[in-house]
């Protein structure tokens, strides 16, 4: 099949590396000339494990090719995925300036049927006004040419998006028209192999699911944080607390990790587009409001607990003032290279606001990080994590990298002005901690 990809984003090149690693001739399409001659070179803008090597080989084999120009794009092309971002506009509401613009470009170019794709994630009836669009372009060119709007919801996660867009718990097509259907499931038949995976349901509902799906996701961590929030006044220990209710199979292990927060660039976003599309229609979104405010409270609460913990051991107040504190991991997860709505960026902001110091590293973050916290004097980024021990009146653990799991806490003792730990992903073994003589404060145990 020959198939059209807008956007070379997360979702945009991982679809387009996944569909043509099955087979499938795949054109890529970015406005961003720059990201368009680095892919020509196999050099990938953004950081996903897995990914270069894919984009690479397949870009070699010529099933993969990379373009500025849409018209290139659609030639020929059966189907054609809008992959571009939508962002959050100041009121939360998802931006959708850059799938309006694509919608008009698609209209204005298309010279033969084709079945459009919205793969960003949109609000709910955003495929109804895509058709709208590309009909009123078609009337201006005075042609008659057949087309259909399919949503069709992409769950990857950064970090495992590879993996994720290869084996998917499940593939979510929205459309009336049995035509688009079956053309959507032949392409997907090589990743959902048994035929149940495949899921087909009106426009509105696959809108709806990608919404529902980060929503519910998004209400898991802010359940479980506010329980450990709790844990930590009552005197529990929010690890066994989990253990205890995750074993209820309707409940379930996953997503139920306690932290610093939901980041990233879906939950925050989504949930804050599922509020106003909710007002929009005039109804009170509770749940989901309180989803988003525990979170705002979850992203500084750490940071809360740094002061006291200083403002009580030197029984004065503010005194984190010109202290340093060590800060391991910066992205919003592991895996990952990406800052946006990191916990670490509103911990920082509230401690430098304090006179505090930060010395942080992260594996692959760092130069992202550097970009953002450049005009923040207060802040240093370093290339090693041992190095911003140095000097450190304490350690803060932000981002589960796999290298921060089991360090020379030996090192760190020696390093650090006093042998103290926050932990905001729970990381390390209480006992273990203790017997090394260090004071340890993780979340969700007093
Ligand atoms: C998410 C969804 O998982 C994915 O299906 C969707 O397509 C896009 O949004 P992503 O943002 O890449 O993916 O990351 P995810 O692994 O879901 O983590 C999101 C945030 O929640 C991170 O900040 C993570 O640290 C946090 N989290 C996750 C927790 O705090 N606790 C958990 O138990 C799980």
């Amino acid at each position: 099949m020959r198939v059209c990809i807008v956007g070379t984003g997360y979702v945009g090149l991982v679809s387009a590396a996944c569909f043509a690693e099955m087979g499938n001739d795949v054109v890529c399409v970015d406005v961003n000339p720059k990201v368009v001659e680095k892919l020509k070179n196999g050099e990938v803008h953004i950081y996903e494990p897995g990914l270069e090597k894919l984009v690479q080989q397949n870009f070699k084999d010529g099933r993969l090719v990379f373009t500025t120009k849409l018209t290139e794009g659609l030639s020929n092309s059966e189907l054609v995925f809008i992959c571009v971002g939508t962002p959050s506009g100041d009121d939360g509401s998802c931006d959708l300036s850059y799938v309006e613009a694509v919608a008009k470009e698609i209209g204005s170019q298309m010279q033969k049927p084709l079945v459009i794709v919205d793969k960003s994630t949109v609000p709910v009836g955003t495929a109804d006004f895509v058709r709208e669009l590309i009909a009123a372009e078609l009337k201006k060119r005075k042609v008659d040419i057949d087309f259909d709007v399919v949503s069709n919801p992409e769950f990857l996660k950064e970090g495992d998006a590879v993996q994720d867009f290869m084996k998917p718990d499940r593939v979510i097509v929205g459309t009336s028209s049995e035509k688009s259907a079956s053309l959507l499931k032949e392409l997907y038949a090589p990743f959902a192999r048994s035929r149940d995976k495949l899921i087909v349901m009106s426009v509105r509902s696959a809108e709806m699911t990608k919404y529902a799906a980060n929503c519910m996701l998004a209400t898991k961590i802010s359940f479980i944080n506010e329980i450990a929030n709790l844990c930590e006044q009552v005197g529990a220990d929010v690890r066994d607390v989990r253990t205890g209710i995750g074993a209820d199979h309707r409940i379930g292990y996953h997503f139920i990790y306690p932290g610093l927060g939901y980041g990233g660039s879906c939950f925050p976003k989504d949930v804050k587009a599922l509020i106003h599309t909710a007002r929009k229609y005039n109804f009170a979104p509770e749940l989901l409001e309180a989803v988003d405010n525990v979170n705002n409270r979850q992203k500084v609460r750490m940071a809360e607990r740094i002061r006291a913990y200083f403002d009580k051991m030197t029984k004065s107040e503010n005194s984190v003032h010109g202290k340093t504190l060590a800060l391991w991991g910066l992205a919003f997860k592991a895996n990952t290279d990406d800052m946006r709505d990191a916990a670490s960026l509103s911990i920082i902001q509230d401690l430098t606001k304090h006179g505090m110091k930060i010395q942080a590293f992260d594996p692959v973050a760092h130069n992202n990080a550097r970009n953002i916290l450049k005009n923040n004097p207060l802040v240093s980024i370093m290339d090693n994590q041992y190095d911003v021990l140095k000097n450190a009146d304490a350690l803060l653990v932000v981002t589960e990298w796999n290298q921060f799991r089991t360090p020379d806490f030996k090192r760190i003792k020696e390093s650090l002005k006093n042998p103290l730990i926050f932990d905001g992903r729970n990381l390390y073994s209480d006992a273990t901690l203790k017997e090394l003589g260090f004071t340890y404060l993780s979340v969700g145990k007093a």
